[in-house]
């Protein structure tokens, strides 16, 4: 209560502060000129608003009627009487005219409402769809996850320790040639767009303890000529598996389980002998063809045998760079490339497809 006083009495001490207008000024004023003036003022107003301020200088608060009133007092009674009257019609006509005006306006907004028929058909809302890529990405990383694997992610820009030095790739040697490489201009690190997903095995190796499970999707970058099975750009799935005892048998099983799960059915894998500087042995995986179930036709080149990926028992030297002991601890990796399963499941002969943008390709998934 106390503050509401306070506050009202500094405002009548505003209030009387304020210069007072001269009242013979107004009545000075021709209210028949003012009265064409409003009126025009009111025809020119194109929306609501200006209208509201043309009603606001005439007939607000401080606006000219009621200053005109207000200075009536200072008349004689015979001229009080008339203006009076006079400024009351002026008040009037304004009214009047400011409503007309104002419903002109809200018949306009009106008029352009549509019409709306609830019983029309509805418009389809059109729906996107994930990419076949992240698709096929997801439907991976799901079947891991329920086998107990992590989803880790690592930087796209990797320096030469861990896309190479850390795993095992022996300076100057052939083997890191076997993969060629963007590098990146002007840098001491020795930057590069990363040639696999492999340098993640080293990132989390050093942060993490055995047991570890992980997969990591993620795109990767080498410098070849395009071509039905080739991108310079494209996906890869690696996988880790690090703990005591583990054996070339355990991954077997678990990428046969994952063949198994992915594609629907169950398939036969083999393992053929081959090289990467970060596995000992290493395998390439073959898994039996899904078109002919190993009797040989057009999509296996009559081999009976598809190629699917790289993997290995990760080498000692490896788990030495990233800080673990060999003598404890040992594990299987392994990467694929997420575009060769999308072909496989879905039967598609070229990779650049994968990255046309091709809405009558990609509407079919
Ligand atoms: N990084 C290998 C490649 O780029 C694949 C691989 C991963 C091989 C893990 C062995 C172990 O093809």
């Amino acid at each position: 209560m106390k503050r509401l006083k306070i506050r009202h009495r500094v405002k009548k001490i505003h209030s009387k502060s304020r210069p007072k207008r001269r009242a013979s000024y107004i009545v000075g004023t021709n209210l028949k000129t003012l009265k064409n003036l409003a009126n025009k003022e009111i025809e020119k107003t194109q929306n609501l608003k200006e209208l509201n301020d043309v009603f606001d200088k005439y007939l607000g608060k401080n606006g000219t009627i009621l200053r005109i009133l207000r200075s009536l007092e200072k008349l004689p009674k015979a001229k009080r009487v008339k203006i009076g009257r006079e400024a009351n019609d002026f008040k009037n006509f304004l009214k009047v005219k400011f409503e007309k005006k104002q419903s002109s306006f809200v018949k306009t907004a009106e008029g352009k409402e549509e019409w709306f028929d609830i019983t029309a058909p509805g418009k389809k809302p059109v729906f996107g769809h994930l990419h076949p890529l992240t698709q096929v990405k997801r439907k991976a990383e799901e079947i891991f996850q329920s086998m107990g694997f992590s989803v880790i992610e690592g930087p796209e820009i990797e320096t030469e320790w861990y896309n190479f030095d850390a795993l095992n790739f022996p300076k100057e040697h052939p083997a890191r040639d076997v993969v060629d490489t963007f590098w990146l201009k002007n840098n001491q690190l020795k930057l590069l767009l990363r040639t696999h997903t492999s340098p993640v095995q080293i990132r989390y190796m050093e942060k993490n303890n055995p047991p570890l499970r992980i997969i990591v999707p993620g795109r990767v970058f080498r410098p070849e000529a395009t071509d039905a099975s080739h991108e310079i750009n494209f996906y890869h799935l690696e996988g880790l598996m690090v703990d005591k005892n583990i054996s070339a048998a355990n991954f077997k099983a678990i990428i046969q389980e994952f063949y198994r799960k992915f594609f629907g059915k169950s398939v036969k894998v083999r393992f053929v002998p081959t090289f990467f500087p970060f596995v000992e042995p290493g395998f390439q995986v073959n898994m039996s063809c899904l078109n002919c179930e190993g009797k040989g036709c057009s999509a296996c080149q009559q081999s009976g045998w598809l190629e699917m990926m790289g993997s290995g028992m990760v080498h000692p030297n490896v788990l030495k760079n990233a800080g673990l002991n060999p003598k404890f601890w040992q594990g299987f990796a392994f990467g694929m490339g997420i575009e060769r399963l999308a072909m496989m499941k879905y039967k598609i002969n070229d990779i650049r497809l994968l990255y046309s943008g091709d809405l009558r390709f990609l509407n079919q998934f």
